[in-house]
């Protein structure tokens, strides 16, 4: 398969090649991650990084693009985990090829130029292709009709066919808010030997025809009510599947027949031993081990929540597989070589993330492989007892909460039965958790603007690289409770956005600026600055006196103190993110940062505690990096460029077209938005407060910069003074001290132990005395304070030895607690019995034991109730004795 001359490879370059013809500029694939979108879960289509620009609130230099973007279709609205390894063509990762017109050119040259790639660089045969159109879009239909030449009876209307108005097949929207608009889609008849029928008949699910390319005409900005707002321009978003297209080309039926997943399938057949390669489960694992080697390449690590969780329920849905396949090893890391050499040119992410990606499969891996086994035997138990088809809610989550099986994973597993699982049993069995996950699922809310905002401002204007001051700011919008305003009187709170300003607003997890915007008689307390909609500063605070409208000019000034303290914490976050990864290897990424005027904390992907040595080693380097001290150069250049250039990028995080790239000495390149010193030595001293994990394979490191450092230092000195002196020492000795003092309270610990032991038996003796005389036979019973049962036992055995003939009790109180032990010894052996003895004075004090006829123990309550049992004891022999 691999010498045909459509590979995957070949395509992605013949597409880009064309577009490019076209005038289209080449950009690369965004990560898995959505930039600061915090509507959607993943990046699910081409046109998620370029969201703003068809919102109008991000310009690029160009009004065409093509890419070929890696998608993952799992959670979210578009989920696609369920018909994985179900039918020929659902993936939960893929790749999508797309080109896009912002308000540029629009259905006709969208329309032709798919046409004329499909039928005229591929040579794919015209009437085996059927498109679909919206079912009032008449322009296009006729486009295809008239243009193209598409015959009717190919061209087919669908309307609202998912319940709602706009709610269609053709009619695409990334998520339940943003761009959308009306779609035709180019569908291709793989022959009537495979079952389904066309695009809206009743068997259109069948795998015959299959849409590959989805033209869509971004019209409208969907509100959270539902409305469609006119967006600034019509645009173009079309996304063809990579893998559809190349079973096409290569000849086959099943995307899983392709280049690329034979590869996968081969090694995973190897790795489990599995002859037959067209196995269901080889085709999950194949798919699954793209979509989760991805996700930790763009930052997302296994856990028990959001953007994790999906993770793991993809991997653990692959290791199941696995296990069906007779496999009871860690088997799935080790396909990630593989999938580097496949994929690893196209995306040179993959290769560099390698070790991070197979570290993390295998502890995951190794986690799940010890509940794996057990879970599916007590699923197998569930499932033969199970009555009606259905496995109980109860079971399900017993799986879920003991043996980490997620619910899809069950469900999948009871689909392959015929069955089905009790969801609202599950539900109600895990409100708990249920709660958990909501908190974790919940995106959205944060600093979004209204929408008519968003379209009337530009974006602020940042001044505060150089200076923290600034005059003759305009007030441009003024938000009251989340409203847009046009005033704040004195005393009112509110958020004010400015077109310029000196306030770095909080981002990349350095703190916002605090400070004060003022004119004449008015004052403006800025207590925090906020980053809204990615691009614009809105300053958080009160009116003292006066009153700001809008249209307004004001003064700024930042608070310099609290910034100068800040930057020193976010250089130094860059140095020590990159004395990490020389020391620790190039696994670690950063997976979180907080950087305050008084500290700095960082989160980062590691999997095992940190030794001494290591964070010694760490503060060493960044320490010299701070002694040498290196320009903190900055650059502005092309994001291609900056990755060229070296350059860090950090997930999740979105970046322009034009970045800012710092430099500090040749250990530190990184893209960054934020404020940082002049030079490393302003940072003066680096010290790490604390090491330790957040969750599965993230640590954290705390650490203080500058003068807090120093005070730190200071205070852990004085407390070594204390110390010091409160053992009689000095700094130097102290630990000697210490082992010296240690070891002097161990000795007269095994002293005390010796003398209580002597000083029990020695009451003993004196005890002897107390005994009574009954029918030859002497009777002991007696409390003795602080003695425990191996002290109470010794001493029985003293007393008979003093006693001859003896029935002995004797109760050991301590802390309300009293433990008991009884003795008989020499003639009373046989006619008393001591487990007797024993239980019934137990019993009295609502405890118990027994023990043999000469020796035996038990306890209870200590207090009067014990008084009252041990008078009684003589009575209760002589009536034994009888
Ligand atoms: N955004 C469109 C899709 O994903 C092209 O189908």
């Amino acid at each position: 398969m691999t010498s045909t001359p459509y590979s995957t490879a070949r395509i992605r370059s013949d597409f880009l090649e064309f577009f490019q013809g076209k005038g289209h500029t080449i950009v690369p694939s965004a990560p898995l991650v959505p930039g600061n979108d915090p509507t959607l879960l993943f990046t699910n289509s081409g046109m998620v990084q370029f969201k703003d620009v068809f919102l109008g609130a991000e310009k690029r230099s160009y009004v065409r693009a093509a890419d070929v973007q890696r998608c993952l279709r799992a959670g979210g609205k578009h989920n696609d985990l369920d018909s994985v390894g179900y039918t020929a063509r659902h993936h939960t990762f893929f790749e999508m090829l797309g080109n896009w017109s912002f308000g540029d050119y629009f259905k006709k040259d969208a329309i032709a130029w798919a046409w004329e790639l499909l039928t005229g660089v591929w040579k794919l045969p015209a009437e085996r292709l059927l498109v679909t159109v919206y079912h009032t879009d008449d322009e296009a239909y006729a486009l295809w009709r008239d243009m193209v030449g598409v015959p009717e009876e190919r061209i087919i209307r669908i309307g609202d066919n998912k319940g709602a108005p706009f709610a269609s097949d053709n009619f695409w929207q990334m998520a339940d808010t943003g761009p959308c608009g009306p779609c035709t889609e180019i569908f291709f008849d793989h022959g009537a030997h495979i079952a389904g029928g066309p695009p809206g008949s009743p068997d259109e699910d069948g795998d015959r025809f299959i849409e590959i390319w989805n033209l869509v005409f971004m019209q409208f900005d969907r509100q959270p009510d539902g409305t469609l707002v006119p967006l600034p321009a019509p645009c173009v978003d079309t996304g063809m599947g990579l893998e559809r297209l190349a079973a096409i080309l290569q000849h086959v039926h099943s995307n899983y027949e392709i280049d690329l997943f034979q590869a996968l399938i081969r090694h995973a057949a190897e790795l489990t031993g599995t002859a037959d390669l067209e196995n269901k489960s080889l085709r999950v694992i194949a798919d699954h081990i793209r979509a989760s080697s991805f996700l930790i390449v763009d930052g997302v690590l296994p856990s028990n929540e959001g953007r994790g969780y999906v993770l793991r329920r993809i991997i653990r849905r692959a290791l199941r597989h696995g296990w069906m396949l007779g496999v009871r090893q860690p088997f799935f890391h080790q396909l990630v070589g593989t999938l580097t050499g496949l994929m690893g040119e196209a995306y040179p992410e993959l290769p560099a993330a390698r070790d991070l990606v197979e570290r993390a499969l295998k502890a995951e891996e190794e986690r799940f492989a010890e509940t794996l086994d057990s879970g599916m035997r007590i699923f197998n138990d569930v499932a033969a007892r199970a009555t009606g088809g259905l496995i109980p809610g109860a079971d399900v989550f017993r799986l879920y909460d003991t043996y980490g099986f997620p619910v899809d994973l069950t469900a999948d597993m009871a689909r392959e039965r015929g069955m089905s699982v009790d969801m609202q049993g599950f539900e109600a069995a895990m409100e708990q958790q249920r709660e958990t996950a909501r908190a974790a699922g919940k995106f959205g809310g944060g600093t979004s603007l209204p929408a008519e905002l968003v379209a009337q401002l530009v974006p602020t204007g940042f001044l505060g690289y150089d200076r923290l001051e600034a005059d003759g700011l305009q007030v441009v919008a003024i938000l009251r409770e989340g409203r847009p305003a046009g005033a704040l009187e004195a005393g009112e709170e509110g958020i004010v956005f400015l077109d310029r300003t000196p306030f770095y607003a909080e981002s990349g997890g350095q703190v916002g600026d605090t400070g004060v915007l003022a004119e004449a008689e008015t004052r403006f307390a800025v207590a925090d600055t906020q980053k809204f909609a990615g691009q614009f500063h809105g300053h958080v605070g009160r009116v003292g006196q006066g009153r700001i409208a809008v249209g307004d000019r004001l003064s700024a000034l930042v608070d310099g103190q609290r910034r100068a303290a800040t930057v020193l914490n976010h250089s130094a976050t860059h140095l020590l993110h990159a004395a990490l990864r020389e020391v620790l290897g190039t696994h670690v990424q950063q997976k979180g940062s907080l950087v305050a005027p008084d500290r700095l904390r960082f989160d980062f992907s590691h999997f095992q505690p940190m030794s001494a040595t290591e964070l010694a080693e760490i503060e060493r380097r960044v320490n010299a990096e701070v002694r040498a001290n290196h320009e903190a150069e900055v650059h502005q250049m092309g994001m291609q460029e900056a990755l060229d250039f070296g350059a860090m990028a950090l997930f999740g995080e979105k970046y322009g077209e034009r970045v800012r790239v710092l430099r500090m000495g040749d250990s530190s390149t990184e893209l960054c938005g934020g404020t940082h010193v002049g030079r490393t030595g302003d940072i003066g001293v680096f010290k790490i407060t604390a090491e330790g994990g957040v969750s599965a394979g993230v640590r954290r490191i705390e650490a203080l910069t500058g003068q807090g450092a120093l005070d730190y230092i200071a205070a852990e000195e004085r407390s070594l003074d204390e110390a010091a002196s409160a053992l009689g020492g000095n700094r130097g000795d102290v630990a000697d001290k210490a082992r010296a003092l240690a070891e002097r309270i161990r000795r007269l610990e095994r002293e005390v132990e010796s003398f209580k032991a002597k000083a029990a038996s020695s009451a003993a003796a004196d005890l002897a005395a107390a005994a009574v005389e009954i029918e030859g036979i002497r009777v002991l019973a007696a409390r003795l304070v602080g003695v425990d049962a191996k002290g109470l036992r010794e001493a029985v055995d003293r007393l008979k030895q003093q006693l001859g003939d003896a029935v002995i009790v004797l109760a050991g109180a301590q802390d309300g607690k009293a433990a008991l032990v009884a003795g008989v010894n020499g003639s009373a052996t046989g006619r008393i019995k001591a487990g007797e003895l024993l239980a019934h004075v137990a019993s009295r004090i609502g405890g118990k034991g027994g023990g043999r006829p000469d020796l035996a123990q038990g306890g209870g309550e200590d207090g009067p109730a014990l008084a009252l049992a041990l008078d009684e004891v003589p009575a209760w022999v002589s009536q034994r004795l009888q």
